[in-house]
């Protein structure tokens, strides 16, 4: 989703500070960028369609040479990377927007949903409109109320009239002043030891070099940022707001790819550390979640994409391991389940990045209700964490490739945990998961990846691929077929391996790959009938599975490990993903169209 930076302090290459914030905020995913720079008594904006791929500051300079002569002592720039929403991907419409007299530049995430009615008002006052974009009338409605006050009250004036979710930063010509406000889409201040410089983004490795001092922006909060410093605000009421300032303990290593390609395969190999980081929960907060769940009226597991698929795995392991039903519901769709609702209900929100909009929003309904909210979260310090109350931390660290990888299996292993907990089995579960996570670390070696890629070479070409699996399996064929879609950009489908017959075996035509995620456990005989049943009609039987067996074409090794047979499973899946990716000559870590946080309905 659009990455939002801005830069407010001393240093005299502020544009080359912002556009390396840009290139850090790229795996959020976006189709076009911009900047704007402050001078003494204009702006200079550049803006493109595209990738900034190689774009440098030097680039920008034989564009507009900028001398330090036409800068401020303060130095004001903001940037902004656009998954396009309302308005195709061109440069009128990326950001920065700015006003009918040039007098306010903007840049903004999320979507001003009453954004027509106010244009429609703005048109009558003689407004034009560069753009199709919603967010071109909070600069033109600033302008105008500028003409009867300041910059800051006229921002305070415009904002409380936008409706929708939004993270905004906004700068003046006149002004050394920088404004950020947000409803709904992260913005994370970064304070520098240095006295008087700032920076805000959507995410903080973005600014993680500077300094791993910030200050995140609730809901209905903003900031003002000038010589005298960092001035927080409610929106609503325009109370002073006392923030805390959190050191981030992220080493910026963590959150670049070093010695790999792409993050996408990085992250994939951290998994033979990360299951190990995720099992280490404090056992009094897993006890106090699953005694949660005992005592709801019904415990709903909520997340979307990736993080659904883990909740819908959650469902078949709490019904195997702790006898108990959950209820699984994708975020977007939980509002239309609200009747049934009551303060007596649980949540428990999965998500990476605790800032996936739907997920949000399912809280939002929650807490209306009066129920309880748990969340399993990669990103503590997310909008998430803080509408919770119980937060059981994935521990992956960062994040960045967009088709999850580490979290999700870390999101698999919480779970796991939690279900043996509603057992009074904690240390069984325990137990199993240090065993997974050790023979994970075996697995990950470069001989394994070899015999992937000798699969990877065999299927590149595949126009479809089909992925069935059975009990804990099903939820992970589905997840399956999301991690190859998003990368390789191969139509993949995942099955209920029993569901086949009712339909989908008439997709299978000769040499048709379908991979049949195999458990040592109850499902076995079955999945493996089913995996003959598309072999007999010409699919190309790709095993995964502890063991051999007649029916597999290619088969890649697995441990057994009972009930983490979800974990071990996903991981030669995503491995490929990411092989044919590469093979195809995608980019794994941005795949088109796609963002990491999806931080609009
Ligand atoms: C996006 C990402 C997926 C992710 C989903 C939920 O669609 O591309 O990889 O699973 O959002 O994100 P969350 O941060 O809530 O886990």
């Amino acid at each position: 989703m659009c990455g939002i930076f801005a830069y407010f302090g001393p240093q005299t290459n502020p544009l080359e500070i912002v556009i390396k914030g840009l290139k850090k905020l790229e795996y959020r995913g976006y189709d076009s960028w911009g900047v704007a720079l402050k001078t003494n008594n204009d702006f200079l904006i550049h803006k493109e369609v595209g990738k900034i791929g190689d774009f440098s500051f030097s680039d920008l300079q034989k564009i507009f040479p900028i001398s330090n002569s036409q800068l401020p002592i303060i130095k004001i720039a903001i940037g902004h990377s656009r998954w396009a929403t309302h308005g195709g991907v061109t440069e009128y419409n990326a950001h920065p927007h700015w006003s009918k007299n040039k007098e306010v530049v903007l840049c903004h995430n999320g979507i001003f949903e009453n954004y027509l009615k106010i244009k429609e008002k703005l048109i009558k006052k003689g407004y034009t409109f560069r753009s199709e974009t919603d967010t071109e009338v909070l600069a033109h409605l600033v302008e105008e109320y500028m003409h009867e006050s300041n910059f800051e009250n006229a921002v305070k004036k415009a904002l409380s009239e936008i409706e929708g979710r939004y993270a905004v930063i906004l700068i003046s010509k006149h002004e050394d002043k920088l404004i950020a406000a947000r409803r709904g889409s992260p913005l994370i201040i970064g304070k520098n030891g240095h006295d008087g410089e700032y920076f805000i983004a959507s995410d903080i490795p973005a600014f993680l070099e500077y300094t791993n001092k910030v200050q995140y922006l609730d809901d209905d909060e903003m900031v003002i940022i000038d010589v005298s410093g960092a001035r927080f605000e409610n929106m609503r009421t325009h109370e002073k707001v006392n923030k805390r300032i959190v050191e981030i303990e992220w080493k910026v290593e963590e959150a670049e790819k070093g010695e790999y390609p792409h993050f996408m395969i990085k992250e994939i190999m951290e998994q033979k550390n990360t299951l190990y980081r995720a099992i280490n929960q404090s056992a009094e907060k897993i006890h106090e979640v699953a005694k949660a769940i005992k005592s709801a009226r019904g415990t709903f597991f909520v997340g979307c994409g990736t993080a659904g698929k883990v909740c819908m795995t959650a469902e078949y392991l709490f019904s195997k391991i702790a006898k108990r039903h959950i209820n699984v519901i994708f975020g977007s769709e939980f509002k239309f389940h609200q009747d049934f609702l009551t303060d007596k209900s649980l949540l428990i929100s999965v998500s990476q990045s605790g800032e996936t909009a739907d997920s949000l929003e399912a809280i939002e309904v929650i807490k209306k209700l009066g129920g309880r909210v748990v969340s399993i979260l990669n990103n503590e310090a997310s909008t998430m964490a803080r509408l919770s109350d119980i937060v059981l931390p994935n521990k992956a660290g960062p994040e960045k490739a967009v088709a999850s990888t580490k979290a999700t299996t870390a999101q698999l292993a919480i779970c796991t945990l939690l279900a043996y907990a509603m057992v009074d089995k904690l240390d069984e579960g325990e137990k199993l998961l240090i065993k997974t996570a050790s023979q994970i670390n075996d697995m990950l070696n470069p001989r394994y990846e070899d015999h992937i890629y000798k699969l990877s070479e065999k299927i590149k070409s595949a126009e479809n691929i089909y992925i069935i699996g059975r009990g804990l399996n099903y939820p992970m064929a589905l997840e399956s077929a999301i991690k190859l879609q998003e990368v390789s950009y191969i139509h993949a489908q995942g099955f209920a391996g029993g569901e086949l017959k009712h339909g989908p075996i008439a997709l299978i035509s000769e040499n048709t790959p379908c991979i049949a995620l195999v458990a040592n456990d109850e499902s076995k005989s079955e999945i493996l009938s089913n995996a003959m049943e598309v072999k007999s009609r010409g699919g190309y039987i790709i095993g995964i599975s502890p063991e051999n067996a007649e029916v597999f074409d290619y088969w890649i090794k697995v441990p057994d490990c009972g009930n983490c047979s979800p974990i071990v499973n996903i991981i030669p899946v995503q491995i490929l993903a990411y092989q044919l990716a590469v093979m195809r000559e995608n980019n794994p870590d941005m795949p088109r169209n796609l963002a990491k946080s999806v931080t609009v309905k």
